[in-house]
């Protein structure tokens, strides 16, 4: 390797770990769930985006068998080549029809979605106003168009409008946010937002990672959430989280929309096409999630429970009603140590700090799932209860 290159990443390396530490992934064995081995123990599980319990879904698995015994591994192709099955418009009709677009298109990932949408649907007259707390996908697919970029304020409405207001000069303005915010597990103030696109002749592009599945009556997301119908021009999805966990992520809107994505969409173009046995996958999540209101009504209800129950605890919650419990413990490694002292009652949550949240705002991410049993709710507080009582947290 060469020799000054090796020693620049050393040294980088060296600085990190001294600084900030170096990051190590955790290695878990067996089916994902809301119980997970770890190094031989067994922990509860509040660190997966697996809300409503679907990773490991007999009914899902068994589609995914059948689609890896009838069509293979993988297709070795684009789908602009010889990549494309029927399976893959079947999961994009059946997406397609649960958040209520016209048409969807599939991607390796919503990372891919996010990467491949901006560049595909607006030139360098246009202007993209993004929410300061987008997911980095969405920075990262901004920056590789070449509209003009305006960062907003997070979740704030005036902010944007004075920039919305200065952007008349735009042939096209185009609102980018998540529709539930993945370190805040606060929900996007759609109704505001599409009044605010309607009224400067904006396009409005919502990223509902966090809320296909969760969200709604039938899952359909954050839009359905607010009761709203229509308004959303792009939107943005992941079959990793809710809908089985599997990976892939899309696109949706109108047909032009999807067509244009068709025809210039780097990360749909030039990449191998979804394996079909993912794809199968998704679409029995999806049937599920569907026909499964009490899987979001236990979700709620699990959700509601253990926010109160760390609340009562005295722990700083930030609020809102996404199974997302963003528990703040600012500061050092405070966050960190109460992470450790969970884990060693048997629970995993993750501490998030710099850069994945502004330096000072340090906290634990618990994540709810449908698969969570009252006992492993109760064993979570129990273990916040405790951490709290050896640290004086709260
Ligand atoms: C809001 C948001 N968008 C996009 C992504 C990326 O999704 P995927 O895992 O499908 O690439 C994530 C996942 O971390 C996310 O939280």
């Amino acid at each position: 390797m060469n020799a000054a290159l090796l020693a620049r990443l050393q040294t980088d390396l060296d600085v990190r770990r001294t600084t900030s530490g170096l990051r190590h992934d955790l290695v878990a064995s067996g089916i994902q769930g809301s119980v997970l081995r770890v190094d031989g123990e067994m922990l509860v599980n509040f660190a997966a985006n697996d809300y409503l319990g679907l990773a490991g879904d007999p009914e899902v698995l068994e589609s995914a068998q059948r689609a890896l015994r009838d069509l293979g591994l993988g297709v070795s192709a684009g789908r602009v080549l010889c990549g494309t099955r029927d399976i893959h418009g079947q999961l994009e009709a059946a997406i397609a029809d649960l958040v209520g677009a016209e048409d969807a298109v599939l991607y390796g990932s919503c990372f891919d979605a996010n990467l491949g949408t901006f560049d595909a649907l607006l030139g360098r007259s246009d202007a993209v106003f993004s929410d300061a707390l987008n997911h980095a996908s969405l920075i990262d697919g901004i920056r590789l168009s070449s509209a003009r970029r305006q960062v907003f304020g997070h979740a704030d409405l005036a902010d944007l409008e004075r920039r919305l207001a200065a952007g008349a000069d735009a042939r096209h303005r185009l609102i980018v946010t998540d529709g539930v915010f993945s370190m805040d597990g606060d929900i996007a103030a759609l109704p505001q937002l599409v009044g605010l696109a309607r009224q400067y002749d904006a396009a409005l592009m919502v990223d509902d990672s966090h809320a296909t599945g969760v969200l709604g009556a039938t899952g359909a997301g954050t839009a359905e959430y607010y009761g709203l119908d229509g308004g959303i021009d792009v939107l943005t999805g992941t079959l990793g989280k809710a809908l089985g966990g599997g990976a892939g992520g899309f696109v949706a809107g109108s047909h032009a929309v999807v067509e244009t994505l068709r025809q210039s969409s780097r990360p749909y173009i030039f990449t191998n096409a979804m394996a079909p046995a993912l794809a199968a996958a998704a679409i029995t999540a999806i049937r599920i999630a569907r026909r499964s209101p009490n899987l979001r009504e236990r979700l709620a209800a699990n959700t509601a429970w253990l926010r109160k129950a760390l609340s009562d605890l005295g722990y700083d919650v930030l609020p809102g009603d996404h199974p997302i419990i963003p528990v703040m413990l600012r500061g050092g490694s405070l966050a960190r140590d109460v992470a450790a002292a969970l884990r060693r009652d048997g629970v995993l949550a993750f501490a998030l700090s710099h850069p994945v949240v502004p330096a000072g705002e340090e906290r634990i991410r618990v994540q709810v799932s449908a698969a969570h049993t009252t006992a492993q709710l109760e064993l979570a507080a129990a273990a916040f209860a405790r951490a709290s009582t050896v640290m004086a947290v709260a």
